[in-house]
């Protein structure tokens, strides 16, 4: 790295962040990430991922002890010390609305400001609403020094597999204004991604803002419609497994993001599927969006056909000391993430309707514990389905994928639901288990079964 190369920062450290940050630094830069959390800005100073993410700890800690990697919650030291700045804070959905919470966007900008420094670069990484970049190009150009520029560039990184989205993704999106620098010293900041031949495409504000939204809409609508396949194979007596399967040989259609089961959650696409009908709304083009309602529909259906499969298997109720194991809490494998997970939802939805819910998950048990504390955590499978009248498999980590069945001991009967379609349905019925799946017969013909997870 030259003398003359820019020194970046990194506004939030979450998810997004803290991995752009310490991946940036690992790209040889020097890089300083804030937060407005002292305690988050705590652990990632002494080399600790406050989260659950594969491989990132040892990034961060490698870049930490090299000194190239920083973190303060100064928004002076920030603006003092950055050339390009990268904003990735959250935007959840709002409380009771379908719209995303633009607050932190706007109050990081705000913050910001006052220290730019001329000539910076400011570069959105945070899903936005489409028109939101044009909005803080304004704020940038009224209120900013002279020369700052915008560029906006949307983040692909799936939870999970995070360092190695970032470091090699599947393409770069850079909105930018005609004219300005923005292009050349994001050329300049990513070229070791393009020297790698990571396709980019260099676009104005809107589109890159879009090509964020669309990627994820189009990706749950994918699932979707694979579980409405599911409701429909329900019905006939199909398998949506092996429907799935054909269709993948497909090469237009592909066998990623085609997998049945309990459907998507986390922090990204439901919450971005709504965010976009109401921008929609917004811009008065709300028809072009409404499948994403159903969309949506189809998704949440899978939660409650969920609850009701393990209902039938304990004799149409859960009261009377029914006992249920549950086999993950996080909204997929190799997270610890639980925002609206759907694993959770349909563990809670059940307690409430009055069973005893066992719950193990081997990274998201505390985060669980915070948000849903009526339900009682395991520290191992074994554990969580011990005298249980039925056990649901409702995130697909390997080690349930693993799991030899026979060697399941203690259950009060021997019932699982597959709601990943992620287990060896032969290998549980031959060790004498009642396997149900969504959107399969009871008695399904075919071989073992493939994982969700891009594992
Ligand atoms: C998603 C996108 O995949 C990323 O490209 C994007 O950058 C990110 O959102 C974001 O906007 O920040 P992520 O939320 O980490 O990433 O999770 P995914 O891997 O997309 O999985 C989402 C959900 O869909 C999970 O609950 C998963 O279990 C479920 N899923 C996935 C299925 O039900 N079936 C499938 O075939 C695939």
């Amino acid at each position: 790295m030259t003398v003359s190369s820019p020194r970046l920062t990194v506004i939030g450290t979450g998810y997004l962040g803290a991995t752009h940050a310490a991946c940036m630094a690992e790209l040889g830069f020097e890089v300083l990430g804030l937060d407005v959390d002292p305690a988050k800005i705590e652990k990632l100073a002494a080399g600790e991922v406050p989260f659950f993410e594969p491989g990132l700890e040892e990034l961060l800690r490698k870049n930490v002890d090299a000194g190239r990697l920083r973190f303060t919650t100064s928004f002076q030291e920030v603006g003092e010390f950055g050339d390009v700045h990268f904003l990735c804070v959250g935007t959840p959905q709002k409380k009771g609305e379908y719209a995303a919470d633009m607050r932190y966007v706007f109050e990081a900008t705000e913050s910001l400001l006052p220290y730019l420094k001329p000539n910076s670069l400011f570069v959105g990484k945070s899903t936005v609403p489409a028109g939101t970049a044009s909005r803080i190009a304004e704020m940038l150009a009224d209120k900013g020094p002279d020369g700052v520029e915008l560029a906006w560039n949307p983040e692909f990184l799936r939870e999970g597999w995070a360092v190695q989205d970032t470091l090699r993704p599947d393409r770069l999106v850079i909105g930018i204004e005609p004219g300005g620098r923005a292009e050349q010293v994001l050329r300049e900041v990513y070229k070791p991604l393009l020297d790698a031949e990571v396709p980019m495409v260099v676009t104005d504000y809107a589109t890159a803002e879009l090509v964020k939204v669309s990627a994820n809409a189009f990706l749950a609508t994918k699932i979707s419609f694979i579980n409405a396949m599911a409701e429909v194979c329900e019905v006939t007596g199909a398998d949506v497994k092996q429907l799935s399967k054909a269709l993948s040989f497909d090469t237009r259609i592909g066998g990623r993001f085609l997998h049945a089961g309990l459907g998507f959650g986390g922090g990204c696409l439901p919450k971005d599927i709504r965010a976009f009908m109401a921008r929609a709304g917004e811009l008065g083009v709300d028809q072009a969006l409404s499948f994403l309602k159903e969309v949506d529909a189809i998704n949440m259906r899978r939660r409650s056909r969920m609850v009701d499969l393990a209902r039938e298997l304990t004799g149409g109720s859960f009261h009377g000391g029914v006992k249920v194991g549950v086999l993950g809490a996080a909204f997929k494998p190799n997270s610890d993430d639980i925002r609206d997970s759907p694993a959770l939802d349909v563990a809670a939805a059940i307690h409430l309707q009055g069973a005893e819910v066992r719950v193990y998950d081997p990274a998201a048990n505390d985060n669980a514990s915070r948000a849903h504390p009526e339900l009682t955590y395991c520290r191992s499978a074994q554990e969580a389905v011990a005298d249980a009248h039925v056990v649901l498999h409702l995130t697909e980590w390997r080690e349930f994928r693993d799991m030899d069945p026979s060697a399941l001991n203690g259950v009060a009967l021997k019932r699982i639901v597959d709601g990943r379609n992620a287990l060896d349905a032969e290998l549980w019925r031959n060790a004498g288990w009642v396997y149900r799946a969504l959107g399969r017969p009871q008695q399904a013909v075919g071989g073992p079964s493939a994982s969700q997870s891009d594992e």
